[in-house]
Formats: structure tokens, sequence, C-alpha cells
């Protein structure tokens, strides 16, 4: 079976085309971020601007490099939600015009959902049930994965996403955007004891803050102005340090109170090495297994929506032209 994707929850613009929900045919993504970039934060009118005049190209493209034709298509999967208004407008409404176009069945996804899948795509090895992390600029979710269909939060932020957190200290330090490799990068020279910082505690045990922590290293650079010209990068692996180490510890909590062996994590902050290495260390050290998928498989795209279209569809899940979008989980 073989299920086309449409990913356009936020600047990204994907299709993905995927063969019985592993096997990735195409995967194509552009994204409008370098424009963005000059701003510092994804500007939601350019976003879905862009994504009106290239998705076509990007389906052209993801088929020709399937290189099958549109009847072998089965079925279309798009993101209904969460993301920005008029980018998922465009997805859903190109999903739906391809859908009658082609006489093909249509079905909705979540994206932090398609986030988690990604995992599925990578390794042969999972066993549901099992906990999951996403982190990314829009979320930061702890989950207990009994099946596709059957996904329960566990903890969530409460402020800021884990990623919006990199993006904003990276700006306040004058990085740049997106403020995650920008960090990554700088940290790699950086001393992760020089400064201390703590993300503050939060009612459920299972929860996230990090609003606290943005605002201590904005506090850290008035106090110390001298820092922001010098890039400093022990700041940048204090902080970065301080998140990785609440989103493991909190992880590995979610795995012992579910009592579940394996831990999957996906979105954007994924991608983080040093988060990677965190996160192998501690899990071995607690009997865990942790997945985490290839680096592009961790950003946006619709390889991941196609996959967990998939599942969902052959448990029975149908959408039909009413089809809307989905603003919020
Ligand atoms: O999953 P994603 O592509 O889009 C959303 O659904 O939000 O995640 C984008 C987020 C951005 O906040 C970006 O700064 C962060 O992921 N990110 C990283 C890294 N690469 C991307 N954060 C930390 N380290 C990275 N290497
Ligand atoms: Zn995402």
């Amino acid at each position: 079976m073989i299920v086309l994707g449409v990913e356009t929850s936020c600047d990204e613009t994907g299709i993905g085309l995927v063969k019985d929900g592993k096997v990735i045919l195409a995967n194509v993504v552009v994204s409008s971020l370098k424009i963005h970039s000059k701003y510092g934060g994804v500007i939601p009118e350019i976003a879905s601007r862009l994504q009106l005049e290239s998705i076509a190209g990007v389906y052209r493209e993801a088929m020709k490099e399937a290189g099958i034709k549109a009847e072998d298509i089965d079925l279309i999967a798009v993101t209904k939600g969460p993301g920005l208004p008029g980018s998922l407008l465009v997805g859903v409404s190109f999903a739906k015009a391809l859908a009658l176009s082609l006489g093909k069945p249509i079905l909705g996804v979540n994206h932090v959902h398609s986030h988690i899948y990604a995992n599925i795509l990578c390794h042969r090895n999972i066993k549901l049930p099992c906990a999951a992390l996403v982190a990314s600029g829009g979320h930061t979710s702890l989950f207990y994965v009994k099946d596709f269909s059957d996904i329960r939060l566990l903890g969530q932020t409460q402020d800021d996403a884990c990623g919006e957190a990199f993006d904003k200290v990276a700006k306040i330090m004058g990085l740049g955007y997106p403020g995650g490799p920008l960090i990554e990068k700088l940290a790699e020279n950086g001393n992760n004891h020089k400064v201390k910082f703590a993300c503050s505690g939060t009612r459920g045990e299972l929860d996230f803050s990090f609003s606290g922590i943005k605002t201590a290293v904005l506090y850290y650079l008035k106090d110390n102005p001298q820092k922001i010209k010098s890039r400093n990068a022990d700041l940048a692996a204090s902080f970065q340090e301080s998140v990785i180490n609440v989103l493991v510890k909190k992880s590995l909590l979610a795995c012992k109170l579910k009592n579940v062996k394996q831990l999957l994590i996906g979105g954007g902050v994924a991608a983080n090495s040093s988060l990677r290495k965190k996160f192998f260390l501690a899990a071995r050290d607690s009997g865990i297994d942790c997945f985490f998928p290839t680096l592009g498989l961790c950003m946006d795209n619709a390889a991941m929506v196609s996959g967990v279209a998939y599942f969902l569809y052959k448990q029975g899940a149908r959408d039909n032209l009413y089809l809307n979008t989905q603003l919020n989980n």
C-alpha cells in the first residue's frame, strides 16, 4: 500500500511517499527557513504564501523520485494539526484536491504523533507499548504509546517548547535563527558546568518548563554584558546541558512509571548530538533502549505523515473531504 503524505504545519512544505508504512520511496522537503531567519523567527504569512507557491512542484518532484504514477497511490495523508493555521490550510486543501481528483481516500493525522512514528521508519526492533518524547519548536511532550491509535499524553511543557527556548536563547545571545543548531555548534567548545542554570520545577512530575531558564540567560547576559560580544561558548553549553538533563530525567521517569523498556524520541531538538549521546548513556544505565530517527527525519517531513497514516488506516481510521485543520492537539 502506497501512502502519499503532505506536511505543511510550520515553514516546511513536504511530500512523502511510503510503502507499507516502512519503505520510503520519496521524501521531498523544501523550507522557507532562510527567509524567516532574517526576522529571527517564522513569519506565518510568509510561510503559507511560499507553501502555496511551492507545493505543486514538491509533489511533482516526489512523484518523480518515487518513480510511480498517480494511480499507484492508495491513500492521501495530511497533517491536520497542530500547526500554523494558514500553513495547515495549504496542505489540507492540496491533499483534498488530490484525493478528489484521483478518487483516493484521505486521512488527516496529528503532527506530533507523526514525529514519534519517524522512529518506526528508521528502526525494525521497536515493540509497543513504549514511552515517547517529542521535543520540537512547538512541543515538548511525553507520551505513553500503546499503539499509534492510542497515544496518551503524560506531560508537556507549561510554557515555552524546548526548541523555542533554544531559539529564544540564541536570539538573546545574538546568534541568529534557528537557534538549536547554532547553540549546539557554539556549545561544542564550551564548558557545560561553567554557569549554573536550572529548568524551573513543575507541578506535574512529567511536565516541563523552559521559560525560566530563558529568562535566567537574559539576566546573566545583562549582568555580564561583555559575554554577548564574545559569543560565550560556556553559556551556550551550560544552557544546553540543563535543558538536556531535564529532558533525559523526565523521559526516563516516564519509562519507569509506565513500566516500559523502550523510549522513542522525535522532533527537531532530537537532532542535537549532545542530547542523543546523553540519552543513550543514561538510558543504557537504566536498562532502557532509546531510539532516534535519522537527522533528516527528526525535522518536519512528510514521510512520517505517510507512515503514521498507514498504521491508522489499517486500524480503520477514515476521513472525507469535509476534513478540516485542527489547530490544537
Ligand atoms: O520538529 P521541527 O523541525 O519543527 C517543529 O515542529 O517545531 O523543530 C524545529 C525546532 C527549532 O526550534 C530548532 O531550533 C530545533 O528544532 N532544533 C534543534 C536542533 N536542530 C533543530 N534544537 C537543538 N539542537 C539542534 N541541533
Ligand atoms: Zn514538527
